[in-house]
């Protein structure tokens, strides 16, 4: 390799050249072990992963402007005492010095916690801090920097270039009268792990390449891409590096998590890079190429505008075995960095990792404190997948002009500044809506999203003490104690299919919040027993229903996993699809298909703007029936919706009928049974009395369900209603009864007089009535009323074609999708309602699955 070879010639260069003219002592020129300081204090101690972190003392240079101090207060949230709760504090300029290995790459972390301190005022605290000609950070703010961020405390990882000297000087400065501190300073060694020609995006070809190893650079986020959060002491090369989740920073097209069960090799590449457990984990765009062609995946992150950023991507094909399978395009702030990225050809094979450097300066402006990160597939190439590979992603702000690498004190968000006052106040504020923006820097950024998402709910279940403001304050850390949640989300927890994750979708909470401006409760559009449905708009005009978890319920985890696993197998034009969901924290929120029109029974009723016509809700009911027919016959297992009403029948913007409220679902223990022993669930008014007497489900019941919506429809009138005389309550009684007496004209909706012709009504009443039979067996099923619905609208517009009046319809069973399933899986469906929970402990059991049998089609 070229880049290697002219490196190996500098050093040598810069070798012989100090030698030469400074000629170090023998013992300095040994390279130190790396340097955990435990800043002011006089001794020695470990941290929660019990590695040692030494008295800071015997480096400093002369200790006469600087004290040792004790925090005063300690947040809940400090995973570790060891560095945090002891500081150095400088009343003036201070330095440290190190011995170094002159050819050798370092890295600096340095540990602030913003506390307070005796006698000090730490919103007083300014910092400058630098080393040799490089400034590290200017007028910093530990405290200003944790407020917006929502941090208890903050590292800054720094990798600079060989000092070319045998000791580095890291001077602490206070920016004008005020003091400045520091917890903790890290010194590691760092093999060389840049390029001498990292290619600038956005330049003339040919024209742009930077020099990364002799750029000093600060680390700003640090991604394990699709996987969880890797902690210091499980990072490669002994570099103590944290990788975070990349989740919080998704926009646009969510993708999914995928795990190669794969070695890695790494070959060239020095291990040091990226652990494993990086190049294990990747996210890729999902199975369907026509959705891959059109969307893009992007991450978002907040930088210092005017300065020059290095991204590195890092890959590891753990699918696919051949060049052109899967070639994508790479783009840098909207600028194309690479083409034709296919990791396959770069590497020669399956499991090896690899990595590309590439560099794009953001500008001055205000606005150009974001960082675009996108992919997608290259159709041009015409591979054999349309899809795209991200396992790992590291930022780095490269120093400027000047040397210097600081950034401007971060500027809490207005939603942010909101809550810092509403919950500064008496502690009952809703953390949930906290939105993190603002401007960002630091290593330690990484996860905060999420964080907050979990501090909040910790909270919740372990009051803490008020210890005076911050105390809420989540934190991230480098601790074992809170690696499992820092990740903000794992898979791991709910389980789900690979199927299920290869159907749908996944949305970051960050698009959420965008899609529904935080969850305003002005973009509620529906409240159900999983919680509040919010409108929402993704992918800049898709239009989305975005059903979101109530986070007090327990319950919430086995539906909403449920409902992914059913809903990503099944596909049809009358069933309202799941487009994707997130999981993130503890939010846990499913997004589906928007129906503009809403539920079919918001339109049936007085006080409605549209009052429908009786083809309308013949077209409606035939959409549904197809769908339940679906459910019914259609995916080779029956399943049962158990739910079925007006109000989970709803409509589109083009009035095509869906079925929704798929609720929970689940797989279970009974084959070879017709019927499931359940406990009777359902919502009173449409509950099958057969299953109701002998708690055996059998798909009739929702049959008997559907034949309370047909009257529902034809008579305009609720289900159930207690202010009518007794006799009228219960729809279905009263519907028997007037079948019966022959009165049944006289139920129907006033605003259909003249519009239905007796045959028709009489051929739809029929149905209707043998819905409602008490025995399962006498009712027709979900097929037979279709095509009797079918055949009714066909009477209809016989009528009408004297008059011209054309109707579009659909060819029967058309829209579904063969969707491979497991043959064995007996799926039913489970209500998912507030009416009726005759038993709960049925549900805390978990024995609600409703199974039946394939029946031998
Ligand atoms: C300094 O580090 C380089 C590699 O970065 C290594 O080859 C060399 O042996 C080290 N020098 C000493 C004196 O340890
Ligand atoms: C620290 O200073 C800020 C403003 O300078 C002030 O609001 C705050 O009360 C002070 N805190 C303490 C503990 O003195
Ligand atoms: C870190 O490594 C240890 C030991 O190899 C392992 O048990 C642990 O699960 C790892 N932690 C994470 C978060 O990967
Ligand atoms: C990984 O693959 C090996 C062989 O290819 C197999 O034995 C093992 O069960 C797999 N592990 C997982 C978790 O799939
Ligand atoms: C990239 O383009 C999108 C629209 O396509 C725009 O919203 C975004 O601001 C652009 N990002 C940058 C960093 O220019
Ligand atoms: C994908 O990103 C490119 C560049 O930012 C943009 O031009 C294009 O419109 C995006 N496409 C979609 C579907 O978002
Ligand atoms: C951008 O940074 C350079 C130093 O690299 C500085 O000279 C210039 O003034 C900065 N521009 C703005 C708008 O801050
Ligand atoms: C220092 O930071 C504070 C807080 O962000 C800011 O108000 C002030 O203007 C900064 N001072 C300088 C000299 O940049």
């Amino acid at each position: 390799m070229k880049s290697t070879f002219n490196r190996r010639n500098l050093y040598l260069h810069l070798y012989l050249l100090s030698n030469l003219l400074t000629l170090p002592p023998p013992s300095s020129a040994e390279a130190p072990p790396p340097l955990s300081l435990n800043c002011g204090s006089k001794d020695a101690g470990n941290d929660a992963d019990n590695r040692k972190w030494e008295s800071d003392n015997k480096y400093l240079v002369a200790a006469d402007k600087s004290v040792s101090s004790t925090a005063l207060t300690h947040e809940p949230s400090l995973t570790s005492d060891v560095p945090y709760m002891t500081a150095r504090i400088f009343n003036g300029e201070t330095s440290y010095k190190f011995n170094v290995n002159s050819t050798s790459r370092y890295i600096i972390r340095l540990h602030f916690y913003p506390s307070n301190y005796p006698n000090y005022n730490v919103s007083d605290s300014y910092s400058v801090v630098s080393t040799g000609a490089i400034t590290l950070l200017k007028n910093f703010s530990a405290f200003i920097t944790a407020e917006a961020l929502s941090q208890a405390y903050l590292i800054k990882e720094y990798s600079l270039a060989a000092f070319n000297s045998d000791s580095i000087t890291l001077t602490f400065k206070p920016a004008g009268k005020s003091f400045a501190f520091v917890n903790g300073i890290e010194l590691i060694t760092e093999p060389e792990l840049f390029d001498d020609q990292a290619v600038l995006v956005g330049v003339a070809e040919d024209a742009g390449t930077i020099d990364g190893v002799s750029s000093n650079m600060q680390n700003m986020f640090r991604l394990n891409v699709g996987g969880q959060f890797i902690p210091p002491m499980n990072d490669s090369g002994g570099l103590m590096r944290s990788w975070y989740d990349d989740t919080p920073y998704m926009f646009g097209a969510g993708t999914i998590t995928h795990v190669g069960n794969v070695t890695i090799e790494y070959n060239d590449l020095p291990a040091a890079t990226a652990p494993v457990d990086v190049y294990r984990t990747a996210r890729t765009q999902g199975p369907d190429p026509n959705v891959n062609k059109q969307s893009n995946v992007t991450w978002v992150f907040q930088v210092d505008a005017n300065f020059t950023y290095l991204v590195r991507f890092h890959f590891c094909e753990c699918q696919l075995e051949k060049a052109n399978q899967r070639v994508f395009e790479i783009l840098l702030n909207n600028q194309t960095a690479f083409a034709t990225a296919d990791v396959i050809a770069w590497t020669g094979g399956k499991g090896i990792p690899t990595r590309k450097d590439y560099v794009v300066y953001t500008g001055d402006k205000a606005g150009d404190e974001e960082l675009w990160v996108t992919m997608h597939t290259n159709i041009d190439l015409n591979p054999e997948f349309y899809d795209i590979l991200l396992n790992g992603l590291e930022i780095f702000k490269l120093s400027d002009s000047k040397s210097n690498l600081a950034g401007p004190n971060p500027v809490p968000s207005k939603l942010m500044q909101k809550q810092l006052i509403a919950n500064r106040a008496p502690k009952n504020g809703s953390f949930a809506d906290v939105f993190v923006g603002g401007a960002v820097g630091g290593a330690a950024t990484i996860g905060v999203a999420a964080l907050v998402l979990f501090v909040i709910r910790k909270r919740r279940r372990v009051p803490v003490p008020d210890s005076g403001g911050t105390s809420w304050l989540p934190v991230y850390g480098a601790s074992s104690t809170s690696k499992s949640t820092i990740s903000g989300r794992s898979h791991g927890g709910s389980s789900l299919s690979t199927d299920a994750v290869c159907n749908c979708r996944y949305f970051s909470l960050l698009e959420i919040k965008r899609a529904t401006d935080g969850f305003d409760e002005s973009n509620v559009i529906g409240v159900g027993g999983f919680g509040k449905v919010y409108r929402g708009v993704v992918d800049g005009d898709t239009k989305v229903a975005i059903k979101r978890s109530n986070p007090s319920s327990e319950q919430g985890v086995n539906e909403f996993v449920t409902e992914i696993e059913m809903l990503s197998k099944l596909r049809h034009r009358h069933l309202v699809s799941l487009i994707g969901f997130c999981e993130e924290g503890n939010e846990m929120v499913l997004v589906y298909d928007y129906m503009g029109k809403g539920t079919l029974r918001e339109h049936l009723y007085k006080g409605n703007k549209i009052t429908l016509s009786w083809k309308q809700r013949l077209d409606i009911l035939i959409g549904a029936s197809k769908g339940l027919h679906y459910l019914h016959t259609g995916a080779k297992y029956t399943i049962i919706h158990r739910d079925v009403k007006t109000t989970n029948i709803l409509c589109d913007d083009n009035w095509v009928a869906k079925v929704s409220d798929f609720g929970l679902s689940k797989t279970g223990p009974n084959m070879n049974q017709n019927h499931v022993s359940t406990v009777v669930k359902g919502s009173f008014g449409y509950l099958d009395p057969e299953y109701f007497r002998r708690q055996q489900l059998t798909e009739k019941s929702d049959v008997y369900s559907f034949g309370v919506v047909l009257f529902e429809v034809l008579c305009a009138r609720l289900a159930l209603n207690p202010s009518l005389p007794k006799e009228q309550v219960s729809l279905a009684d009263y519907a028997l009864q007037s079948g019966r007496k022959g009165t049944l004209e006289e139920m129907v909706d006033p605003h259909l007089k003249g519009q239905i012709t007796p045959e028709a009504l009489k051929k739809f009443t029929d149905c209707a009535i043998r819905c409602l039979s008490d025995h399962g067996m006498e009712r027709p099923s979900m097929g037979d009323v279709l095509w009797t619905l079918e055949y009714v609208r066909r009477m209809e517009t016989n009528g009408d074609e004297r008059t011209g009046n054309h109707t579009k319809s659909e060819s029967s069973g058309s829209g579904m999708v063969e969707v491979p399933i497991n043959r064995n899986d007996m799926i039913a469906m489970h209500l998912n309602t507030l009416n009726l929970d005759i038993d709960d402990e049925d549900d805390a059991n978990g024995i609600f699955s409703q199974i039946v049998d394939p029946k031998g089609r």
